[in-house]
């Protein structure tokens, strides 16, 4: 979690700069349309109006720039010269909401909106940015980013066959707050590339970032024909011509681009496996199979999850319960009692501490002196204990039989919970519905699942996978039965296997044929499982390559 008040000023602005190769890459492919009026929403020091000016037409009327920052907005206008540029002073959503109308719609939109959360938006900006949303009748959340209405508002000021080319986060693919996003541009542009850079380009920010093409209908009803992506390697690509590049890509339309765009990155082959397999009744979506529940919510971990020396240290042992959290602390698909020995040698927080009692009086005084030392740390006021009585009773507590870690590096899993552990809101609680506990948990591990987590999972800066429940419940998995021999002969190769991959492989010869997934079928999946991991964890294909080996 990051805390407003450590965050920099330049973050809470957005004010990180576009170089200028983006800009000219850009402004080379709105200027195709020739256009007469261009806009720049939240121009900064004027990276793309430098361009602009650079590559401009005779035809070229107006340039109307918005910046909040009015030294910023200063430079800009320095650096740039007066001629035919109008910079406007001021929040661009207000100017937006409150006096486009009475302006000419514009040709072509050109920036790099700022990226803030919107609950570090001052509340002004927050009522403007719920505004944008509300005019055009899109479901709004507060977990969106100011670049989301940003970028709504600058499409929306486009005429027929207008052009926006803009510098977005690259969670525009996945992230569930730019649902609304996603949705008007597929309603409102004939084609959308997405430039897709395989290293990250605002290095500062360690925010992954994309290039969006998108270019206005010329009439409502015209058909679209959906997204496209080009993966870029290196900045050499931005010197071609990106006219070439937006009409050769191949854009894909319909259902795969209704929730997610991530099914873009797919192959036509690929598209029609995985299509094929969903459909395949040996095949089901995971709430089908089992159920997802959240994990034990602490709020306050460090003093619910201790280790043994804590535990004897204050004579807890009678409010002291088995517990794993962490992806480290689980070697296996299956968390043993040996496991849970080791952890416990190893000194890690293997103790959950659960004191039911309604009151402290209830309570014996070294239980009483612990709770005291939560006291002096405040926790009593923190929000998941205050919102409790008394603030030490942690609710919702039950083991269930098998928990998935909510984050992963390389595949996601299961863990049949053997040990009988407690887990916390690093893990989900999965109750098997249909198959044995044991069939779910091997049968977990294969190319097909781990390819549909891709899809439709979250990863931020670091590359970590994270799925919530609704996503996991929308994972595919075939149905295989197992029994606790073979789970245990799967958990032993997966201790031993030199990595990842190649237990993931095995996985696939062994469930993937079960449900009828021939050789190739199953190379194909795990190329492309692998792409997408590639693509989140920025690895470099050469590595990728040699890790599959
Ligand atoms: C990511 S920077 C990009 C600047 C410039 N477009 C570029 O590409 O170099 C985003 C800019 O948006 C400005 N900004 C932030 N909130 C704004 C708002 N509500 N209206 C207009 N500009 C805003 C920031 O001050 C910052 O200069």
């Amino acid at each position: 979690m990051n805390f407003m008040q450590f965050e920099t000023a330049q973050k809470l602005r957005g004010g990180f700069y576009t170089d200028a190769d983006i800009a000219d890459f850009l402004t080379r492919w709105v200027g195709v349309v020739r256009p007469q009026r261009v806009l720049e929403p939240s121009c900064g020091d004027g990276a793309f109006l430098e361009a602009i000016q650079k590559r401009a037409s005779a035809r070229l009327k107006t340039v109307f720039a918005c910046e909040i920052n009015p030294e910023e907005a200063a430079k800009a206008k320095t650096r740039t010269g007066a001629a035919r540029l109008e910079v406007h002073v001021g929040d661009f959503l207000r100017w937006f909401l409150f006096h486009a109308r009475e302006v000419e719609a514009f040709d072509g939109a050109l920036g790099n909106p700022p990226f803030i959360r919107y609950q570090y938006l001052p509340e002004e900006q927050q009522v403007l940015a719920e505004k944008v949303f509300g005019r055009f009748g899109l479901p709004f959340t507060k977990h969106t980013n100011a670049w989301v209405p940003f970028v709504i508002a600058a499409l929306a000021l486009l005429r027929p066959g207008g052009r926006l080319g803009m510098v977005v986060p690259s969670e525009v693919f996945h992230i569930p707050h730019a649902q609304s996003l996603r949705r008007f541009l597929a309603e409102q542009c004939s084609r959308i590339l997405i430039l897709d850079p395989e290293e990250i380009w605002f290095g500062e920010t360690l925010q992954g970032t994309v290039l969006l093409l998108a270019e206005k209908k010329y009439e409502r009803a015209e058909r679209s024909q959906g997204v496209a992506v080009v993966p870029v390697r290196g900045r050499q690509q931005l010197g071609g011509d990106p006219e070439a590049m937006f009409q050769g890509a191949g854009y894909t339309n319909g259902s795969t681009i209704e929730g997610k765009w991530m099914p873009v990155f797919l192959t036509r082959e690929e598209r029609a496996l995985v299509s094929e397999l969903r459909a395949d009744e040996r095949v089901r979506a995971f709430s089908e199979q089992a159920s997802v529940d959240v994990g034990i919510v602490t709020g306050a971990n460090k003093f619910f999850l201790v280790p043994d020396k804590v535990v004897e240290g204050f004579g807890l042992e009678r409010w002291a319960h088995p517990m794993f959290g962490r992806s480290e602390h689980v070697q296996g698909l299956v968390y043993t009692q040996a496991d849970h020995a080791a952890n416990r040698r190893a000194g890690l927080p293997t103790n959950f501490l659960w004191f039911q009692e309604e009151s402290v009086e209830d309570l014996p005084a070294n239980v009483r002196r612990y709770l005291q030392a939560g006291l002096t740390e405040k926790l009593e006021t923190r929000y998941k204990c205050r919102v409790r009585a008394p603030w030490y009773k942690v609710p919702s507590v039950y083991v269930a039989p098998v928990a998935m870690l909510k984050r992963a590096h390389n595949i996601p899993r299961l863990v049949l919970n053997r040990a009988g552990a407690y887990t916390t809101d690093t893990a989900y609680r999965i109750k098997p519905l249909r198959a044995t506990s044991e069939a779910l948990v091997l049968s977990f591990v294969n190319s097909l699942t781990c390819l549909t987590a891709e899809m439709e999972g979250r990863h931020y800066g670091g590359g970590v996978l994270e799925l919530v429940p609704s996503e996991i419940e929308r994972l595919l998995l075939p149905v295989v039965d197992a029994s606790s021999a073979q789970l245990a002969a799967a958990d032993e190769r997966y201790r031993k296997a030199e990595n990842d991959l190649v237990f993931l492989r095995g996985q696939d010869a062994a469930v993937l044929s079960k449900v009828g997934v021939t050789k190739r079928d199953q190379e194909v999946l795990f190329n492309a499982w692998s792409r997408f991991r590639g693509r989140r964890q920025r690895l470099p294909p050469a590595e990728e390559t040699h890790e599959a080996e």
